[in-house]
């Protein structure tokens, strides 16, 4: 990648490790995965970040419930993490530990700086506190539980907390805010979240609560060890830790900070659209550009939850389906923004419908045509007719579609525009029956299997990003070099493949779905 190459910089929320991941978290870092790999092909140099969020008391409560030392304890559900991304192919280029020393130092200088300009003071914390979401609570945020008690808006019990604490000036940062927002109007999609931050924002800010002094495991406070930094405000700094603060001065630093996206799940968007900015710009330090929230999995109709057993847990996804077939159904089965429900049923059809059928029948049909008919090697097309520029056209013209899609978050359109061309690249084969152009007229046939080799380099060259093992099956069988699969390269004028190349023998890259019948 040359140094003129543009800077793009993702993230993930860092996962508490208080337990294994699940289909939650596989979903976020699999959006940011696919966006990542996007725009590497379309010639952007990423920095893709993920990571594992290991301080508070939540952890230091399952480390004390698994009967472990904390250290030992958040190695080990770390490194559960580090294998589902390994696991689902994500291209991380790294992944932060919150315990890890560049991480404290970078803590506690965002600390410094904030507390230099005089945005932080030292009180005395008396109010609601919920361990499950680490987050303080007004008395009027709070609702009756079902045995009297009052839990959080998320469901979560609270627990009354009095202790020396220090505090930040949220409230002071209202209009700032606001100002931000309006600056700002791709700072919070989708446009719900911006409504429900704005509101929050609108209807006053109170001072928060940034150190706790009840428990030890954390980012001590300088000059002040007896406090331990605000869980939220150590997790969030990890997105500045990884370009490189506090040196703001290095070649990280200045290509990628500000962040390009802060890809979160709809739970925790008032922490990264209000608390972050506000601390950020308290320190002196540009906030992201952009923070997308997108919306919750519910299991068959459920809500996904430990207590109710019906935790999805994505690697025996991926055994049960395959890889690619779980990453294509996560972000073509929901509008991304919305909540989902995810259904083995869905999955399935999914799976046997739109990539068995559909993708995986256009390509196979047309490789073993070639293998057969034109003696495994890329026929020599005569000239186009109108017919042939259909799929041609609507293949190139798929790359500005995708973009632009992409660019926004919108993967269900980007994949359904793909599978638009997909379809109407089957249609051409049923209309223009190369099989019976085989004994009338095979120059015929060579040009239309030359066409639908092509639209089919285009379209394995745009699913890349989504499935990028199957797609390189499919570039593999035609015969793509591996330097010619980005965008730039792929769709340069006169990119094409090469007539009399030799192709391998054609394999199935997109299984059906068997049921079993029950024993
Ligand atoms: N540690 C904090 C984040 C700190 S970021 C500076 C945290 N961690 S978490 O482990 O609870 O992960 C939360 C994220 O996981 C959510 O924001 C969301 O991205 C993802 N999901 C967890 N459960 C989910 C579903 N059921 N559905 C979709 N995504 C969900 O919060």
């Amino acid at each position: 990648m040359s140094s003129a190459a543009p800077a793009y910089y993702l993230t993930t929320p860092i996962y508490y490790v208080n337990d294994s991941p699940h289909i939650g978290h596989a979903y976020t870092s699999l959006a940011c995965d696919v966006l990542a790999r996007f725009m590497r092909l379309d010639g952007y140099s990423v920095h893709f970040l993920t990571g594992t969020d290991e301080h508070g008391q939540k952890v230091e409560k399952a480390a004390a419930a698994a009967g472990k030392p904390p250290k030992e304890f958040v190695d080990e559900v770390s490194q559960r993490f580090r294998t589902l991304a390994k696991t689902m192919n994500f291209s991380n280029d790294d992944f932060i530990r919150t315990t890890e020393a560049r991480h404290i130092t970078s803590c506690q200088n965002l600390w410094n700086a904030i507390k230099a300009n005089g945005h932080i003071y030292l009180s005395k914390y008396a109010g609601w506190y919920s361990v499950r979401d680490e987050a303080f609570y007004a008395e009027d945020e709070l609702k009756p539980g079902p045995g009297g008690q009052k839990i959080a808006p998320s469901g979560a019990p609270v627990e009354w907390v009095e202790e020396p604490s220090y505090f930040f000036d949220l409230s002071k940062w209202q209009d700032k805010l606001l100002r931000f927002y309006d600056e700002n109007p791709d700072f919070i999609a989708p446009e719900s979240r911006r409504n429900e931050v704005t509101s929050f924002v609108r209807s006053g800010l109170q001072d928060l609560s940034v150190s706790r002094t009840s428990f030890k495991w954390g980012v001590p406070v300088p000059n002040d060890p007896a406090h331990i930094m605000y869980v939220w405000l150590d997790a969030l700094t990890n997105y500045i830790t990884a370009a490189g603060y506090p040196d703001t001065a290095s070649e990280t630093y200045r290509t990628f900070w500000p962040a390009d996206l802060h890809m979160v799940g709809k739970d925790i968007v008032r922490f990264h659209a209000v608390y972050w900015p506000a601390f950020l710009m308290a320190a002196g330090v540009a906030p992201p550009k952009r923070v997308f929230a997108h919306g919750w999995w519910t299991n068959e109709g459920q809500k996904i939850s430990k207590s109710l057993g019906n935790v999805i847990n994505p690697v025996q996804l991926v055994e049960r389906y395959g890889l690619d077939q779980v990453r294509y159904f996560l972000l073509r089965e929901v509008p991304f923004g919305n909540d989902g429900d995810f259904s083995h049923g869905a999955m399935m059809r999914r799976m046997n419908a739109e990539l068995a059928n559909d993708y995986g029948n256009l390509v196979q049909r047309v490789l073993s045509m070639i293998n057969k008919n034109c003696a495994a090697r890329v026929p020599t097309p005569g000239a186009y007719t109108e017919a042939d520029r259909v799929p041609l056209g609507s293949a190139d013209g798929l790359l500005p579609v995708m973009r632009d899609a992409i660019r926004r978050q919108h993967f269900h359109v980007a994949l359904e525009r793909h599978g638009e061309v997909v379809g109407a690249a089957n249609r051409f084969v049923d209309e223009q029956a190369p099989w019976a152009l085989k004994k009338t007229d095979p120059k015929r046939m060579d040009t239309v299997l030359y066409v639908l080799a092509e639209t089919i380099r285009r379209l394995a060259v745009l699913s890349q990003a989504f499935m990028p093992d199957s797609s390189a099956k499919i570039l593999d069988q035609l015969g793509v070099d591996e330097g010619a699969r980005d965008f730039v390269r792929a769709f340069a004028p006169g990119a094409a493949l090469i007539p009399g190349a030799v192709l391998p023998a054609p394999v199935g890259v997109f299984p059906r779905f068997v049921v079993e019948p029950a024993a």
